[in-house]
């Protein structure tokens, strides 16, 4: 449909009032608004990330609809995480032939490469997972490091996160230093024994030098310990988790902030009362001046014990937890499309957890995650805005609003009718704000001498 002409004319304004100011010129043209800008991550207010793991099954690889699953990436996300290639396992897989004299040429860093040039050219943050973990180890390790001194373990780990993290100066901004160093054990949690860092006396000792290590390498790097079963109090692992990291912040350990992996179980774990533990343990990670953030969301339907529908309510809320906390600066899912996801093999009879289905479709759950998105954007409008023409010029087809005026102004912003913004362009001069849906917009004017009016028009 064509833009609405309140009225009707040769050259129809959208804003009288600028025209008292200002002298008309030609030629028009026009500033579409294209790109992505309806993706997921177009709603975020400034300073919040929302992302996915990416899994290179997938990602990178054109038999397996891979342009799909980027352009999914590219539109919906501001910060990525690889879901196994960042691992040690991926990293590690061939034996060094000299592991406690490691060099920059015994990790495999095909897939870390690509990862950063993908995210370089779309302009998205790169996260880190991880240096540590217990679990899958590279092949070879485990029977190695059962040879090994402490001390050589201090050193074979020194040296692996030394290369990797400087590796990725500047490229990846943040790290899990440290994955799951706390046991399951729900009412007397202690550090992970059964591990190949478990020559370690002291526990609590190697995983801080694990972050001296990592901050050595890269100073501007944002390091977290990240884990699971923490983000609800039941289990005693919290507790463990809490003290263990005010202990790091008191003795100047340099650690950012604490991930929440949140793999849930929907309909079953997420009841409000786990939505209100979630901002208490935000809330008090803040009081230590620690960021907490969720790294690893999906929320799993076991047989009939959920919807997509419950399961959207659930992703609503965690979304709006992200919003509210000041500290809770990014919200990661653990891939995005049903299709590829490690909860059919790894939780029995559950599938389903993520917010696009097996044929790369929205769910209700991503029309849920952007509709919280949209309403935090929601900025307060004036009531009286003047109902503003709003024309076609010269081209019917154009569909673009029109601003007229001798010199641009700094910005405008177009908002629908209940605060959500849809769209800003600078330095604008003549056409703006293509490709819109039929409907009332308030649009906002800001000029450089910083005068603001608003207009209300309609496209039909
Ligand atoms: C999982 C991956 O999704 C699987 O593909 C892999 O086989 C095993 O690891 N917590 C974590 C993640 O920190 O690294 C795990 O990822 C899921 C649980």
């Amino acid at each position: 449909m064509l833009l609405a002409c309140k009225d009707q004319g040769e050259f129809i304004y959208i804003i009288p009032y600028l025209m008292k100011k200002l002298v008309l010129i030609l030629p028009l043209f026009f500033i579409s608004i294209t790109g992505d800008a309806q993706g997921l991550k177009s709603f975020l207010p400034s300073g919040k990330y929302i992302g996915t793991a990416i899994n290179d099954t997938y990602f990178d690889n054109p038999s397996a609809n891979g342009a799909d699953y980027e352009n999914i990436v590219k539109a919906d996300f501001n910060v990525v995480v690889a879901e196994n290639a960042f691992k040690m396992s991926t990293i590690l897989a061939t034996k060094p032939s000299d592991p406690l004299n490691l060099k920059l040429s015994d990790l495999n860093l095909s897939k870390v490469d690509k990862l950063i040039t993908f995210t370089q050219n779309n302009n998205i943050r790169l996260r880190g997972h991880n240096f540590v973990w217990y679990s899958y180890p590279p092949y070879w390790l485990n029977s190695e490091a059962a040879k090994w001194s402490e001390v050589q373990l201090y050193s074979f780990t020194k040296q692996y996160i030394t290369l990797l993290a400087g590796y990725c100066k500047g490229k990846v901004k943040e790290w899990d230093v440290v994955n799951e160093a706390i046991d399951d054990d729900a009412t007397t949690p202690a550090y992970r024994s059964i591990t190949w860092y478990s020559k370690a006396s002291s526990a609590q000792t190697f995983i801080d030098s694990c972050f001296y290590y990592a901050h050595a390498a890269d100073p501007d790097a944002e390091l977290f310990y990240n884990d699971y079963s923490i983000e609800i109090s039941y289990f005693k692992k919290q507790d463990f988790m809490l003290a263990m990291v005010q202990d790091m912040v008191n003795r100047g350990v340099p650690i950012n902030g604490v991930g929440l992996q949140c793999h849930f179980e929907s309909g079953a774990n997420t009841n409000d009362w786990v939505y209100n533990e979630l901002r208490i343990l935000m809330d008090k990670l803040a009081v230590m001046g620690l960021k907490c953030n969720i790294t690893e969301l999906d929320l799993r339907i076991c047989g009939s014990g959920s919807s997509s529908v419950e399961q959207a309510d659930e992703y609503k809320k965690i979304t709006k937890i992200f919003l509210d906390k000041s500290n809770c600066t990014s919200m990661l899912l653990w891939g995005f499309t049903d299709k590829s996801s490690w909860i059919p093999s790894f939780f029995s009879n559950c599938d389903d957890g993520l917010i696009y289905d097996d044929a790369y479709q929205p769910k209700p759950a991503y029309t849920a995650i952007k509709d919280e998105l949209e309403s935090s954007n929601a900025v307060e409008l004036p009531d009286n805005a003047a109902e503003a023409n709003a024309g076609v010029y010269p081209n019917p087809s154009s569909q673009s609003f029109f601003l007229r005026s001798s010199a641009d102004v700094k910005q405008i912003t177009i908002f629908n009718l209940q605060g959500k913004e849809i769209s800003v362009v600078e330095n604008v001069k003549e056409g703006f704000g293509e490709n819109l849906a039929e409907g009332f917009y308030m649009v906002k004017i800001q000029y450089f001498n910083g005068d603001i009016s608003f207009q209300k028009i309609e496209k039909m």
